[in-house]
């Protein structure tokens, strides 16, 4: 029996790849740097299923040359922002992710640029580095507490949710805005939900941890920075266009806020000459919420299993829901 055709855009852990090739004819991606769309595009043409990442462009373009007997997107990640997904549900392809597997991993990363915001740990590292630390001082590098302190979660779903049960264990206050949740899932989940300008006013921690849609971007920008305490700290590690870089910049500089902590920007990556890289009081990583070897493994296990699925015309384990 003939194999299906793949295409698979990046090499992933081989126990996803291993998965694929053990069952697919496939066409792997072996550069570092992702094919470029036009590339990509001319890859695509004749698949029957393609795995991808979140660095590829899936519109409506693309999934026409593929052709009709295009079964399934797979794509590497939970977020699908770069997926044209109504397209997708025209045209009858299932599209897979894979969530829950990089839920702890992500809530780790983020309370990671959490503490280090708080107790200003880069600034400290570079002091050291700069020849600074010539004795112990009372007012030196002081930061801000956790225990006590109220944390605003904006995204209440399985990574907010992860981060709240770290921040519980740290005696942090909890509040969240989530349009999605009713009244009676906040009392089960224990959650007080508020409106955004509410948990901006009273937050001393923001973090974000919505999907990108059209709704959200931008969603903390010029007058929602202005919203915040002077003495606010601002975590993303959802997606960059969350957050406005230029409004950013200009609080971060201003002192409306106090510091950000930032997993993912806009653009991504930032280049490293970026006006906001010579903010002391912004540390940014390279999106590695959900870099643990563990997690990574279990990413690329279902995004093969969702891709097969979906060549066998089975339902995918993960699919993305279609609206
Ligand atoms: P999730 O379980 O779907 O949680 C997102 C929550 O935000 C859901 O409750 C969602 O409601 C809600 N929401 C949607 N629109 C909103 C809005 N306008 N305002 C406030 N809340 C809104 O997703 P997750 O697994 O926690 O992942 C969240 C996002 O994190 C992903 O979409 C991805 O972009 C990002 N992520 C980043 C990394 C990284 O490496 N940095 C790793 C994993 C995920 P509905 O369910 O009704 O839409
Ligand atoms: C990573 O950003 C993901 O969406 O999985």
């Amino acid at each position: 029996m003939t194999k299906p055709k793949v295409f698979v855009s990046r090499i992933i852990p081989a126990a996803g790849l291993d998965q694929v090739k053990a069952h697919c004819e496939v066409d792997l991606w072996t550069e570092r740097m992702p094919p470029p769309y036009e590339v990509l595009t001319e890859r695509v043409r004749g698949v029957d299923g393609l795995l991808c990442l979140l660095t590829d462009r899936i519109d409506p373009a693309l999934m026409d040359a593929a052709g009709p007997q295009l079964k399934v997107i797979s794509q590497m990640a939970v977020g699908y922002d770069n997926i044209h997904i109504p397209a997708a549900a025209e045209r009858g392809i299932p599209v897979g992710h894979t969530p829950g597997v990089l839920t702890e991993a992500t809530a780790d990363l983020t309370f990671a640029l959490l503490l280090a915001a708080a107790r200003r740990i880069v600034e400290g590292v570079n002091y050291i580095k700069a020849g600074k630390w010539e004795t112990w001082e009372p007012e030196t590098l002081l930061g801000a507490d956790l225990a006590g302190a109220k944390l605003g979660i904006i995204g209440y779903g399985r990574i907010g949710r992860a981060v709240a049960k770290r921040a519980s264990g740290f005696d942090m206050n909890l509040i969240a805005y989530d349009p999605t949740i009713s009244a009676e899932d906040a009392a089960r989940l224990g959650i007080t939900l508020v409106e955004l300008d509410t948990l901006l006013a009273e937050s001393d921690f923001v973090t974000v941890h919505t999907p990108l849609t059209a709704e959200t971007r931008h969603l903390i920008n010029h007058d929602t920075l202005h919203k915040m305490k002077r003495s606010a700290i601002l975590i993303n590690t959802a997606r960059g266009p969350i957050v406005d870089p230029g409004a950013l910049y200009d609080a971060l500089k201003a002192g409306t806020i106090a510091y950000a902590a930032l997993d993912v920007t806009e653009p991504e990556p930032i280049a490293a000459d970026h006006p906001l890289l010579s903010l002391p009081n912004l540390t940014i990583v390279p999106h590695i919420g959900s870099a643990s070897v563990r997690t990574r493994n279990q990413m690329a296990e279902i995004a093969a299993a969702n891709l097969l699925a979906g060549l066998r015309g089975k339902p995918l384990p993960h699919q993305v829901p279609n609206r």
